[in-house]
């Protein structure tokens, strides 16, 4: 294999990717900011600063969503600028291998590959590899055991649930649930409690302050806002217990999904599950006492890992590094 390889996880919050040559991550927000109705105007972190406070000219918005993409041209050119920004010189004959999700349609899968074959870089090839697996690899398990795994990934837009044996998905359920509904859950919240409205990074950072999946107090936090009634902007103390409240009807949807594949999957795979417990990736996982709730909904416990929104990054460059992982890389042809 070449050395210009890349693993590439384009997550709806978060574009991660890894080089194979060294082995180096590099990862920025993955939202665009248009001015003007059509003009290009940043992408990444640049973007992302920009979110919520833009005037009307620029509008800053995500190309995935769901974990597809849901806007392609934006999508295109910025991993273009991406890639040319991190590794300029060593995009000649370069080869991509991207982590897309599994329960999603061959369509959305072909629009992934098409995002880099088509793309200026003119790359040499184009690997898909499933996601689950990347992440299990990353987080060094062994997939080709005739063992069952199973992997909860708690992303931004979704949550996937997969149960894995002899390298390949026994079942997969991607759930329209995962952080940002969660943001969103805060700010319905608190509008309708406090009469405030708050932007989506305030709400994001309550939800990593003072969120917890299982009702602990994590304390309180002043923050800005604005009173719906008077139209100025105020400051008001938002508790552990309201963000609380706010996040447990989507925390509910993931315990669900989570029990509906355990119900489904074969026993022999679910005394393994039992034996090893569940895996949690995805940035999602942070989230004080994930780990708890989940063990509380299934009695199974659950196994965390640092960095886990790079976990199935991490795994694309074993992937990508040994040969008897070969077999994991699919190619759709144009
Ligand atoms: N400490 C934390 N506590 C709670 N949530 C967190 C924490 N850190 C990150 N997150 C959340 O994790 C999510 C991003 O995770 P990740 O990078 O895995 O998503 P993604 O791969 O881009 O999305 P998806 O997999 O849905 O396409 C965001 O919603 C973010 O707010
Ligand atoms: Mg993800």
């Amino acid at each position: 294999m070449g050395s210009n390889l890349y693993g590439v996880d384009l997550g709806t919050a978060n574009i991660k990717a890894v080089s194979k040559n060294d082995g180096k991550v590099f990862s920025e927000k993955d939202t665009v900011a248009i001015k003007n109705k059509k003009e290009f105007y940043a992408y990444g972190d640049e973007a992302y600063a920009m979110y919520e406070k833009t005037p009307s000219t620029i509008s800053v918005s995500f190309p995935v969503v769901n974990g597809v993409i849901a806007d392609f041209a934006n999508m295109q050119r910025m991993i273009e600028e991406f890639f040319e920004k991190n590794v300029k010189n060593h995009l000649k004959n370069a080869e991509f291998v991207i982590a897309v999700p599994t329960d999603i349609t061959e369509v959305e899968k072909r629009s992934f590959y098409e995002l880099f074959y088509k793309s200026k870089m003119r790359p040499k090839v184009v690997r898909l590899c499933e996601k689950p697996i990347a992440a299990a690899i990353g987080i060094g398990l062994d997939v080709s055991e005739s063992k069952g795994l199973l992997i909860v990934d708690l992303g931004a837009d979704t949550t996937e649930v997969s149960v894995l044996s002899l390298s390949g998905l026994v079942y997969s359920d991607l759930i329209k649930v995962g952080g940002n509904n969660l943001d969103e859950c805060i700010i319905a919240h608190i509008r309708r409690k406090y009469s405030l409205i708050i932007g989506h990074k305030t709400a994001s950072q309550l939800k990593m302050e003072l969120g917890s999946a299982v009702g602990n107090d994590y304390g309180s936090q002043v923050i800005v806002g604005r009173d719906v009634v008077s139209g100025l902007p105020i400051e008001m103390e938002i508790t552990s217990a309201d963000v609380n409240e706010a996040i447990t009807e989507p925390l509910n949807q993931i315990c669900q999904s989570i029990k509906l594949i355990l119900e489904k999957t074969p026993p022999e795979l679910a005394r393994d599950i039992i034996h090893s417990g569940i895996y949690c990736v995805g940035g999602l996982s942070l989230l004080h006492d994930v780990d708890k709730m989940i063990t509380n909904a299934t009695n199974i416990k659950v196994n965390l890992t640092s960095e886990p929104d790079l976990c199935a990054v991490r795994g694309l460059t074993n992937i990508v590094a040994e040969k008897k992982f070969n077999s994991l890389l699919y190619n759709l042809k144009s």
